[in-house]
């Protein structure tokens, strides 16, 4: 850790973001199991991890990171009137504003040469054209220059006036007066303009179909149907932007939410990992920055092992995983949730791999689960079948974990296969890994040692984890009658592929 401090936390993040989408790009893979994103790379992998150990640690540093790094220059130049400071209702023509660039004549033929050897000198700005008609001769274009780098001829280097010079162009520079409308800004500069000068602004959203999904800040309210429109117009494909409101609904986990701006049509479709989605954002739990962990434990799975979600929602483990010609049970309390889960499986044609079920949690594992694993658990042999629990529902799901307590009564056939269940919790824990297998086992009661590993899901406040407990269901803890069976000396049955990565914990070391 020591070459890292003193480092700013905003450059580290910068350093690690392009670091990774480096890594990414030259496709890189991720770990099977970490405690924070570590990538794969030759020579890399170090790096990575002493970063990740880095990050993990001050985690609760990185989520007020804003997502677009400002260039001051760029903003001041750019930035829109400040007549609009305090606008609550956008008013676009508001953002008019002339700026001043600086521009080389050039004949029309010879202009595409000079582009090509001096784009770096051009205006660097997207919506902005580099070349405009000259009104004063027809046979010329005006090449627009980058203000921040060029003002009179004395700014390009040796190398550009070699080229101008081949091209017999006049390195003279004139100033042309640029209209900027509000087309041109970019929504950071817009809210940077509108909003109280010093706040904090932010245009991030998540992305579910049609819709934008803020968490805006007090200070942000009274601007937030202007936010809102500015989204829309800077977003295609964004109908509605709603923001979400205090208020979860304590069972469902859905947010009620308030449209800010757009059309009041909750309905939407997204594609997740492949697969397509459709339900009421309104009524239902979606969370687009699961789909890397629904990825993962997909991943798990093979073609013909057993899934029960406890906690389906509408469907983002169960569908894929029926996909791959997994037999799935998908259960959810909410009558919403099951609709549109049913619905998802028609839609994606998986509906002959799945069961689906809208009950209590707890009534499905002492009834359908227990059911489905007395049938089949005698019968399995390692090589054809898994079987795992999914329990996604992080602020509950450990409490139900009693329920596997001597589940089932028949002893276990000497090929039985235990269940793996991959259970979600929150934690604000200095040690989360630690802190959540400390509370599984204590529902469990027994000891999870060297046969369970966790996973960060991820931050989701600042000191406030997701993580992800796997652990093969002990014997003894699933079988009544297991201290008495003739097999309870037998060796367990193997620990399947999911547990064959050591525990977090270790992992950190
Ligand atoms: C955090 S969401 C997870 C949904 C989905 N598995 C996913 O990954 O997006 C939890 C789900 O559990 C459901 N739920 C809440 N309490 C429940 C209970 N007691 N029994 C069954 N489902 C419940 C909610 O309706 C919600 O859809």
């Amino acid at each position: 850790m020591q070459p890292l401090r003193g480092c700013n936390m905003l450059q580290l993040w910068c350093l690690y973001e392009s670091f990774v989408k480096l890594l990414k790009a030259q496709s890189c893979r991720r770990t099977r199991s970490n405690t924070f994103p570590i990538l794969e790379a030759e020579g890399t992998h170090n790096f990575c991890k002493l970063f990740g150990h880095f990050m993990f640690f001050h985690r609760d540093k990185f989520t007020t990171v804003p997502e677009v790094m400002e260039d001051k220059g760029d903003y001041e130049l750019y930035s829109p009137n400040p007549q609009v400071r305090g606008m609550t209702t956008l008013d676009r023509t508001a953002f008019r504003k002339t700026i001043s660039v600086p521009v080389l004549q050039v004949k029309n033929e010879k202009v595409n040469k000079l582009v090509k050897s001096l784009n770096h000198r051009m205006i660097q700005r997207s919506g902005l054209r580099r070349m405009l008609e000259d009104l004063s001769d027809k046979g010329k274009k005006l090449v627009l220059l980058d203000p921040h780098q060029i003002s009179t001829e004395n700014s390009f280097d040796e190398s550009d006036h070699t080229v101008l010079k081949q091209l017999e162009i006049s390195p003279h520079v004139s100033k042309y007066d640029l209209e900027l409308t509000y087309e041109n800004f970019k929504t950071e500069e817009i809210l940077q303009a509108v909003l109280p000068e010093g706040q904090c602004v932010t245009s991030a959203f998540s992305r579910v179909g049609h819709i934008a999904h803020m968490n805006l800040k007090d200070h942000q309210l009274p601007y937030k149907a202007l936010i809102g429109q500015v989204i829309i117009d800077k977003n295609p494909g964004i109908k509605s932007v709603v923001n979400k409101t205090k208020i979860i609904d304590s069972t469902y986990r859905y947010f009620k939410m308030e449209v800010l701006a757009g059309v009041d049509d909750m309905t939407t479709k997204v594609k997740e990992n492949n697969v397509s989605y459709e339900f009421d954002f309104s009524k239902v739990y979606w969370n687009p920055r699961l789909s890397t962990e629904h990825e993962r434990i997909v991943g798990l799975l093979k073609p013909g092992d057993i899934l029960f979600d406890v906690f389906a929602g509408v469907g983002p483990f169960a569908i894929p995983a029926a996909k791959k010609n997994c037999t799935v049970f998908a259960n959810d309390l909410n009558p919403e949730s099951y609709k549109w889960l049913l619905h998802n499986c028609k839609l994606n044609k998986v509906d002959k791999n799945i069961q689906v079920f809208n009950m209590d949690g707890r009534d499905f594992l002492l009834g359908t689960v227990k059911e489905v694993l007395t049938k089949h658990l005698a019968h399995l042999s390692e090589k054809e079948k898994a079987l795992h629990i999914v329990m996604n529902l992080p602020a509950l799901a450990v409490e139900f974990l009693d329920t596997l307590k001597q589940l089932l009564t028949e002893a276990p056939g000497s090929s039985a296969i235990l269940p793996t269940v991959h259970c979600y919790s929150f934690s604000k824990d200095d040690d989360p890994a630690a802190d959540v297998r400390r509370r599984v086992e204590a529902f469990l009661e027994t000891s999870l040692e060297g046969c369970c590993s966790v996973h960060l899901v991820r931050n989701v406040a600042p000191h406030k984890e997701m993580m992800c407990l796997s652990f093969q269901v002990p014997a003894n803890v699933l079988y009544k009658n297991y201290a008495n069976q003739e097999q309870a000396d037998e060796p367990l049955p193997k620990r399947p592929r999911v547990l064959e990565d050591s525990c977090a914990e270790k992992n950190r070391n």
